[in-house]
């Protein structure tokens, strides 16, 4: 099992366990909840996210693994946290009310240039998990827009939600190529027996 040092402690984002430990808090991370726990666990060589590190996160939802992320970041780092779903926004604004390094947008990852305004600088990371038609097009073009040479990209990649008619494997061979001409593939990983639908991909962007 994963958890994380909570930067809230006392508080739960999603009824998640807390433990103590040496006068610290630690919040149990779900691998059936969050792709990101469920993709260590299933061997991801490299985790990017590292205290201090600035993270655009696009498909913040109520901030389940968004709030993970926050935790690992630490006072120094920053989460911008983008989010279209009024409903989800509202969970996602008491998530952040507690979390100084999270900043919630609302706004469509399809229109970067909406919430340019937002955020100061390029970012480190950019986490995907927006389960849309275009996902490969919502990367690169967030990619251009905000995330340093080098830095890397973690993305959820739904084949349900590209193309249901076609067999998955199709699909995912297509969005790779379509990254691949930013991206450089570092890790490919499939989420059994936590999630069955998506395959996760660490990416590495050649700016
Ligand atoms: C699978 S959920 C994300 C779960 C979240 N990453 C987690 O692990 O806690 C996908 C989210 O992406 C949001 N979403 C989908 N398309 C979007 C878009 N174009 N812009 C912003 N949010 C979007 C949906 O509203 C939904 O909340």
């Amino acid at each position: 099992m994963l958890a994380t040092k909570s930067l809230a402690p006392g508080r739960r984002v999603y009824g998640e366990r807390l433990y103590s430990e040496r006068g610290a808090e630690y919040r149990s991370w779900d691998p059936f909840r969050s792709k990101l726990s469920a993709a260590i666990l299933k061997g991801l060589g490299v985790l990017p996210v590292a205290p201090g590190s600035r993270v655009l996160y696009l498909g913040a939802a109520s901030g389940t693994t968004a709030s993970h992320v926050s935790d690992i970041v630490g006072p120094k780092g920053a989460v911008y946290c983008v989010e279209f779903a009024p409903r989800s926004m509202r969970d996602l604004l008491n998530v952040a009310m507690a979390r100084e390094n999270m900043v919630p947008i609302m706004g469509d990852a399809r229109q970067p240039g909406q919430y340019a305004e937002y955020i100061k600088g390029k970012v480190d990371i950019i986490y995907e998990d927006v389960a849309d038609p275009s996902q490969a097009e919502i990367m690169l073009s967030n990619a251009r827009m905000f995330l340093k040479a080098g830095g890397s990209a973690l993305m959820a990649v739904k084949a349900q939600s590209i193309d249901v008619s076609r067999r998955p494997s199709e699909v995912y061979e297509e969005a790779i190529g379509r990254l691949s001409a930013a991206f450089e593939v570092r890790q490919r990983l499939g989420l059994e027996p936590f999630d069955r639908h998506h395959l996760f991909l660490h990416l590495s962007f050649k700016g």
